[in-house]
């Protein structure tokens, strides 16, 4: 850790914790009181009191812990305009409108499980609905206890996240249809057999990945197992051993023997950390894709933000960098968020 940075630290105390998303770059996970994936991060932030979260990761997860934070707590983002571009794919009124429209078409309102990579309105309106709020650790549990119900859900807004859950769930072409962002459907089933609407949207930086990536790998290294994150394609997380979330990767790598061959298929700078990390293995990025918007966290807006709160100039000099939910957003998504928790906690 930078030497000032642990001076600032250290005069902060246990006023201050830095949680770190996986994608964040070395300097940054160097330091960080909390690395992992949405979910883990979601929940062991909202465990702590501290009153400034300096929130090392995209601006949906930093609202998602503004979400959840106690009154006294403060939640900054060193970089605001860490955005994700999959959450930027359906607004509240495409949401509220792909609502009627599957009511329209299926005569039933589906239940709205929302990706955390959304903003929070969005999480609100899952709420509102008696919905959930889910990550890619819990996609599948989340979708096993709406579908027990017999409602057919209406997943948004990563088509990927949900058509390879669906296939985890073995449902079928007939079973699931598709909401194009002009709110039109589209299926090959029959509108009262669907069970699951899937929004159109997807992330960038997992779509770069092929099966051409997968048949290279394979081929260069012999006895290679491929984990991919579940936002990449259909094709491609068939084509690999197992897909999950960052945590889940990172373990599974983790407790694998030495001399493991890995092949990751996810956000390059995770890649390169877990390789450091653990260098009695053998693991390679299926191929180089970074995400931008995690990469705008720096050493030097982390700083920035750490200087500030010890000089008390935080609302002054960097008002745009606290997150901030409003009250009627705040009760609805924290229910959506708290559902995903209480259905994870209890399968
Ligand atoms: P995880 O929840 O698996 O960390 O994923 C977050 C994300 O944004 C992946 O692109
Ligand atoms: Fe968003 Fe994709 Fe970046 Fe994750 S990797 S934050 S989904 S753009």
């Amino acid at each position: 850790m930078n030497e000032h940075i642990r001076k600032l630290k250290e005069q902060l105390g246990d006023q201050l914790v830095i949680p770190a998303h996986h994608y964040q770059k070395q300097e940054i996970i160097a330091c960080a009181d909390i690395i992992g994936d949405s979910y883990k991060l979601a929940v062991d932030v909202s465990s702590t009191d501290a009153e400034f979260i300096v929130f090392c990761g995209v601006r949906f997860m930093a609202e998602g812990a503004a979400i959840l934070a106690k009154k006294h707590q403060k939640i900054i983002l060193p970089a605001p305009d860490a955005g994700c571009p999959m959450a930027d794919m359906i607004s509240l009124s495409q949401a509220e409108n792909a609502m009627r429209k599957i009511h329209e078409f299926s005569g039933y309102s589906a239940i709205p499980v929302v990706y955390m990579n959304a903003y929070g309105n969005i999480k609100a309106l899952s709420g509102q609905y008696g919905g959930s709020v889910c990550t890619s650790s819990n996609a599948k549990k989340i979708m096993i206890h709406y579908l027990r119900n017999n409602s057919p859900v209406f997943f948004l807004p990563d088509y990927c996240l949900g058509i390879n859950t669906a296939r985890e769930l073995s449902l079928s072409d007939e079973q699931i249809a598709i909401v194009r962002q002009d709110c039109t459907i589209e299926t090959t089933g029959k509108p009262e057999n669907i069970k699951l609407f899937l929004w159109d949207g997807n992330c960038r930086v997992h779509q770069r990945f092929t099966t051409k990536h997968i048949e290279r790998i394979r081929d260069e290294h012999p006895g290679i197992r491929v984990v991919v994150h579940p936002e990449v394609r259909e094709s491609v997380a068939a084509a690999a051993d197992s897909a999950g979330s960052t945590q889940y990767m990172y373990n599974i790598i983790q407790e694998s023997p030495a001399g493991s061959i890995w092949g990751v298929g996810t956000e390059y700078n995770f890649v390169s950390r877990v390789s450091a990390d653990f260098p009695d293995k053998h693991i390679f990025p299926i191929f180089e894709s970074r995400c931008g918007n995690m990469e705008k966290t720096n050493i030097k807006n982390l700083q920035n933000m750490l200087e500030s709160i010890t000089e008390a100039a935080l609302q002054v000099q960097y008002p745009d960098h606290i997150i901030t939910v409003s009250e009627s957003v705040r009760k609805d998504a924290a229910q959506a968020l708290k559902n995903m928790i209480a259905i994870v906690q209890r399968s």
